[in-house]
């Protein structure tokens, strides 16, 4: 199976979680959009969507499945997302996507994180994927500064040759050669830090359960 075909089987395989009558709560991603897509096949068990994203809110409409805000509504059993790396113990790193700041408000409105993703993400310790942090851009060169302090590399992300805006009108930092041994201290720490909206250590908000797609299709490990 290719990556592609993983993810559907993912995306597939987290429709057992969705609980009939609640609304549920959906992350970004391709992963994600294979969710979305079998999530259209049981629509009508469902009264809707909270979204993390203005993508994922556009197609979810598409499909016909009501986007609720997150405002608009309490807890939430359970959320659906996909990640950038996933370590042994569910931490996570997000925002390959850009949505990582509502990934991370619909993940805390949420009573269990469902990870999708295939084998190519599951890490030993976070950090070989770039951690995207959304960041207020007038801290953008003192926040390069601070990162470069602990040893990492940050660019903002461009796209077609200018700063990425996220959903929250933002930009974002990726940022190589971290040492993420301890997530959570991490994540405390940098969330501190003046113009930093979202880090991408997901350590508070792990994941509960991890559908992980491989060769011998899904294994489920729990947290
Ligand atoms: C978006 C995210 C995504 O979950 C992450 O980037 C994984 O995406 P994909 O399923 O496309 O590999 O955090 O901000």
């Amino acid at each position: 199976m290719n990556q592609d075909q993983l993810k559907a089987l993912v995306g597939q395989a987290a429709l057992s979680y969705v609980v009939p009558g609640e609304i549920i709560g959906v992350g970004t991603g391709s992963t994600v959009n294979k969710f979305i897509d079998a999530l259209a096949t049981i629509k009508d068990r469902i009264p809707g969507a909270v979204s993390s994203s203005e993508a994922s809110t556009a197609r979810l409409k598409a499909l016909g499945i009501p986007v609720f805000q997150a405002n608009e509504v309490g807890e939430l059993a359970v959320y659906v997302d996909g990640a950038d790396e996933i370590d042994g113990q569910g931490n996570m790193i997000k925002g390959g996507g850009a949505a990582l700041t509502r990934e991370k408000i619909v993940a805390a409105q949420s009573r269990r994180f469902v990870c999708i993703a295939d084998e190519s993400k599951r890490v030993a310790v976070l950090g070989r994927f770039p951690l995207p942090v959304e960041i207020i851009p007038m801290a953008t060169t003192r926040l390069i500064r601070q990162f470069a302090a602990l040893g990492g590399q940050a660019a903002v992300r461009q796209k077609d040759g200018v700063p990425l805006v996220t959903d929250n009108g933002q930009h974002i930092l990726d940022v190589s050669g971290l040492n993420l041994q301890d997530p959570r201290q991490f994540e405390s720490d940098v969330s501190q830090w003046p113009g930093v909206v979202t880090v991408g250590v997901f350590a508070f908000q792990k994941a509960d359960v991890c559908l992980l797609g491989g060769a011998s299709g899904v294994t489920t490990i729990e947290y």
